[in-house]
């Protein structure tokens, strides 16, 4: 699919994922019409010190305005799509309990999870409209941004990022 056959092209030649990762946030971000935000979350552990060791999604390559840096697993369209490994589409954000709202003008997201090698969520890729319903669990866009996604799992690391 054409997402799919430009991301490819990117992870080819070896690299830094983060190197790939911020190229590929640009060109979803050139590719994708009426978008407001294209990007990455990727899952960091943190060590509290009271309750040992947790996991949260960090900020990494995006596209857009400035976004929030931390996302708790389980929060937002963000943690919960990584708590739950599931896809998630919201055609209207303001209907989406716990919604986090980096900018207030976002209406509608998808949220794809990532993984490694095991299995195991490592990360999102995250993608804003300004315009309700943008995305849609029928359209081709939306299994093109899935086999994206199981593309670039190929290219991050095994484990958390530390
Ligand atoms: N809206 C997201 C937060 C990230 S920003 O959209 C860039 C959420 O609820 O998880």
């Amino acid at each position: 699919m054409a997402l799919a056959n430009y991301v490819k092209s990117m992870i080819e030649e070896k690299d830094w994922y983060i190197t790939n990762l911020s190229n590929i946030a640009a060109c979803l971000w050139q590719q994708l019409p009426d978008v407001s935000w294209v990007g990455f979350y990727l899952m960091n552990d943190i060590t509290d010190s009271c309750s040992g060791e947790d996991k949260e999604l960090i900020l990494g390559p995006f596209q857009g305005k400035v976004a929030c840096t931390h996302i708790a697993i389980n929060r937002g369209v963000c943690g919960v799509s990584a708590g739950e490994d599931k896809t998630l589409i919201v055609p209207d954000v303001s209907k989406f309990a716990g919604y986090i709202a980096c900018d207030s003008d976002a209406r509608s997201e998808i949220v794809v999870p990532l993984h490694n090698e095991k299995g195991d969520v490592i990360g999102v890729l995250d993608i804003d409209s300004n315009t309700l319903g943008r995305f849609s669990e029928k359209n081709e866009e939306s299994a093109d941004l899935i086999e994206c996604a199981a593309l670039i799992s190929k290219i991050l690391p095994d484990s958390s990022l530390k």
